[in-house]
């Protein structure tokens, strides 16, 4: 029996760290699966998690309104010592590039703790973009024991930086798992606003980097599309008060932007289903449009996910008001362009990545 911990602690690693904890747990003789919550994020990990069925056995509640990397850094690596040391795991799951998964994989490494790293391998090779989630991504794969990399691409990054070959396994993105899963029985959701004649076109932006004039940028150049009498567009806003305040103060007032709450996984899915595009800066969420054949505009100037955009579905239009805007009118009013970017493909995963991660783990444990 080996006792595998899952540490997790925002919304995107509650979606994507939830099918394998329960694909784990369906292997009760030979794993003993603990999930243990940082409370990063409060609200809308719970409501992630709500959504698979995952209880967690930990939860450390650590948010702070407003936290600061410093506040969120010191408090979670600080809470994960009492955990390792009543859990005694014989392997730490963390996945991505937050600041939980950061500390995770720093505090497993302190208590000589082996690392399985879930979407191992994504870069920009650029410290400032994504902020600070690509220092995380290379801290964390400096102290992995497992790399499970999503594509070849991701696993070839690390073979680059001297990482050996034997540690690297391409699984398929758990994302995709979810996504792929949750799509066989999801059921239209009632949306009362929606205009039945009008594209719908969503959004989400949460970026530390585009924080500022960027995130006005942005907020300008939808304001300027919602003009149109054949869009409307959807905003779940994230609840980071550096987003909530520009968001309210420049749409607040635009009856042609739905401004919403954080969607539970469910609704967010069937929105992005109904979508005409995606206009967002999230990563989760350039994975999961692609799959589902929707066009996406990524909002920032570089990407670790450059599949999609190799492939023509995604293209980074940064924050620039005028190039948002334009780059979304060729997708309105020119069809054969929008067919063109709106095939559906695969390229982070055939919602697999659960059984071919439990084949890497059971190898693993076997060669110890
Ligand atoms: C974090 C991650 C980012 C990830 C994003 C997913 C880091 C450094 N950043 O960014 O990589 O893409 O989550 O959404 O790890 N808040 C709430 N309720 C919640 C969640 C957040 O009120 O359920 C508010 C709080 O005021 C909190 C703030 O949002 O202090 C920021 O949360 P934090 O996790 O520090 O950063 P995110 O911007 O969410
Ligand atoms: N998502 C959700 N509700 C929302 C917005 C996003 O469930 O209102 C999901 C989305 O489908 C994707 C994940 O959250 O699976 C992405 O999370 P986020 O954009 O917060 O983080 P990132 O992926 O950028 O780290």
């Amino acid at each position: 029996m080996h006792t595998l911990l899952f540490i997790l602690g925002t919304r995107p690693e509650a979606i994507k760290l939830s099918p394998l904890a329960l694909h784990f747990r369906n292997f009760k003789s030979d794993f003993d699966v603990k999930v243990c919550l940082t409370g990063q994020h409060r609200e809308i990990v719970h409501q992630s998690l709500d959504v698979f069925g995952l209880t967690p056995d930990i939860d450390l509640d650590l948010m702070l309104p407003g936290q600061t990397l410093f506040q969120s850094t010191s408090r979670i690596l600080s809470a994960l010592e009492a955990v390792f040391a009543s859990v005694k795991p014989d392997l730490v799951f963390v996945q991505g590039d937050t600041t939980t998964t950061f500390c995770g994989a720093l505090a497993a490494f302190y208590a000589g703790v082996p690392i399985a790293h879930v979407e191992a391998g994504l870069r920009t090779w650029d410290l400032l973009r994504p902020f600070p989630e690509e220092a995380n991504r290379q801290m964390v794969g400096r102290l992995t024991t497992m790399h499970l990399a999503a594509t070849p691409w991701a696993a070839e990054n690390l073979k680059r930086e001297g990482i050996a070959e034997t540690s690297i396994t391409v699984t398929g993105n758990t994302g995709i798992d979810a996504l792929l899963l949750t799509l066989k029985t999801l059921p239209a959701h009632h949306w009362e606003f929606l205009h039945p004649d009008r594209k719908l076109i969503l959004v989400t932006g949460h970026r530390r980097e585009n924080f500022g004039e960027g995130f006005e940028r942005f907020c300008r150049a939808l304001l300027r599309l919602s003009m149109r009498p054949d869009v409307q567009l959807v905003y779940p806003v994230h609840p980071n008060p550096k987003v909530r305040g520009p968001v309210e103060a420049i749409l607040g007032g635009c009856s042609n932007i739905h401004l919403i709450a954080p969607q539970d996984y469910l609704p967010f899915v069937d929105l992005m289903r109904r979508s005409y595009l995606i206009i967002t800066d999230s990563g989760g969420v350039q994975e999961e449009g692609p799959s589902l054949g929707k066009p996406i505009l990524v909002s920032r100037e570089v990407t670790e996910r450059p599949e999609a955009v190799d492939a023509g579905t995604v293209r980074l239009v940064g924050t620039d008001e005028d190039k948002i805007v334009r780059e979304a009118e060729v997708l309105l009013d020119n069809s054969e362009e929008y067919a063109r970017r709106s095939t559906i493909h695969n390229p982070y995963g055939d919602g697999q990545a659960s059984p071919r991660i439990e084949q890497a783990v059971r190898a693993y444990f076997a060669a110890l």
